[in-house]
């Protein structure tokens, strides 16, 4: 264990909020007196909502238990486009003090508003994620997620300051200038796409920074899926502790669970504000603990979007808190939406990338392609060659079929392998864009 690790490993006692440590019975009390208030401010405020429980025939007054929830109706993306722009909100537009928006890949973006006290729980969230991470008062906090529409800029930047870091406002691009500043002004923690921190540790690389004269002590990594073989290359190289942050626009943002940098086990979620449940993707019937599905989330104490029983499509299951009284999720495996169905067999984009990252030739830059083949799907991976290691025909084949008998034998799907150009894969500055689908459309 690093000196820097082990130092930034379990937040001081008085620093976590009481409930944190809470009992679970404890817990299970705050949040059944907030769901009442939230299930009762959504049926009063949002005319959508309540005629969705009129349809159903349930009322907020038959909450009796935290299990009754699973009688309400969910909330999908579509109910938010319906209602575009601001349908689902609350409360009158004069207490909206923000908007974020999520650009979906087809239509209208999905609209979220914020009054000053959701503002401020999420910067309470954030700044809890932060400290579970190791973050602590007093560190420079370098934040290259987007600032703007997209909440993981602006989400990360309130929380920074809540806990009393110093805010380096960098958001993404510019990628020669943010190891610049990395360099200048030797911020302690970054917050940044998984994807796009291999980009700035390509050009750390490029600029002579190495992992031992890097100021950086701790990555904050998420909005999109990455593996514990991915962790395991970015702490390699850039010498840091690589930490998971989950969120998503619809329930506030980033900050709605967060891995804790001493057990590293997976996300404890903050359930006191966000309430969870694993259903059935077909049926929609509520899963025990420790059984995977769809994450769904309720809000418990948002005042301009209550969301309820919120379909997000990330795939994963509920865990026993460790670090934390609160239970964990896994790492998501994938979106529903992102699972590709090759020949029969369900494959995810992480699935992939496990295997890729195994091999000492391959650099974690990869993008995959689908294509229709007369009736059925077929899968191209395009992977880069790691820049020190020999490019020619001969090593490209070899790698190639590697990875494709690995793919066969471990995913059980037969795959087109390029191994292309060190550079050649076009880098994201925030998502990345993991999966291009070819097939006709129709
Ligand atoms: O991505 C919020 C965010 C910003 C989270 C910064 C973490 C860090 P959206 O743009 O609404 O919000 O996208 C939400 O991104 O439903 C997941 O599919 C995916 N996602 C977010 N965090 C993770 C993660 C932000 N840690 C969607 N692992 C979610 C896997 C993630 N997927």
């Amino acid at each position: 264990m690093s000196p820097k690790h082990s130092r930034r490993c379990g937040a001081p006692r008085h620093l976590l909020d009481p409930i944190e440590t809470a009992s679970r019975d404890e817990i299970a009390a705050l949040q059944l007196q907030r769901l009442r208030w939230s299930l009762r401010h959504a049926y009063d405020n949002v005319g959508h909502f309540r005629a969705k429980c009129d349809h159903a025939g349930i009322h907020p007054d038959h909450l009796q238990s935290l299990a009754d929830l699973a009688k309400f109706p969910f909330t999908t993306k579509d109910d938010l486009r319906q209602t575009y722009p601001f349908g689902m909100f609350a409360v009158p537009m004069d207490r909206v003090v923000r908007i974020h928006a999520s650009s979906g890949t087809t239509g209208k973006p999905t609209v979220v508003g914020y009054t000053g006290n959701d503002i401020s729980m999420w910067a309470d969230v954030m700044a809890r994620s932060i400290r579970a991470a190791g973050g602590l008062p007093g560190d420079r906090c370098h934040i290259s997620y987007g600032y703007g529409l997209f909440t993981g800029g602006l989400g990360a930047h309130y929380g920074a300051e809540r806990l009393g870091c110093t805010v380096i406002p960098m958001s993404g691009g510019q990628t020669e200038k943010q190891v610049q500043l990395i360099h200048d002004f030797r911020p302690q923690i970054i917050m940044v796409t998984p994807s796009y921190m291999l980009a700035v540790a390509d050009e750390m690389e490029r600029q002579g920074m190495g992992p031992t004269d890097c100021s950086l002590e701790i990555g904050i990594f998420g909005a999109e899926p990455w593996t514990d073989s991915m962790r395991a290359e970015i702490e390699n190289r850039v010498g840091i502790d690589a930490v998971d942050i989950y969120g998503l626009s619809e329930v506030i943002g980033p900050g709605v669970a967060n891995e804790c940098i001493e057990t590293k086990d997976g996300l404890h979620l903050w359930e006191d504000h966000f309430y969870p449940e694993i259903i059935d993707p077909e049926t929609g019937r509520v899963l025990p603990d420790g059984e995977m599905g769809e994450l769904v989330f309720t809000s418990l104490t948002k005042e301009a979007l209550p969301i309820i029983r919120y379909r997000t499509r990330d795939l994963t299951r509920l865990l026993p808190g460790t670090a934390r009284s609160f239970r964990r999720m896994g790492k998501i495996t994938g979106r529903s939406d992102d699972m590709m169905i090759i020949r029969g067999v369900n494959v995810f984009p992480t699935q992939i990338e496990e295997l890729i990252l195994k091999d000492f030739r391959l650099a974690p830059h990869y993008q995959l392609e689908i294509t229709r083949d007369g009736h059925l799907d077929s899968l191209t991976v395009n992977v880069e060659m790691r820049p020190d290691q020999p490019f020619d025909d001969t090593a490209c084949a070899a790698a190639g079929h590697d990875l494709n008998h690995h793919i066969k034998a471990l995913i059980g799907i037969s795959t087109r392998v390029n191994v292309v150009t060190p550079g050649s894969i076009e880098r994201s500055m925030g998502k990345a864009k993991r999966v291009i689908d070819k097939r006709p459309k129709g």
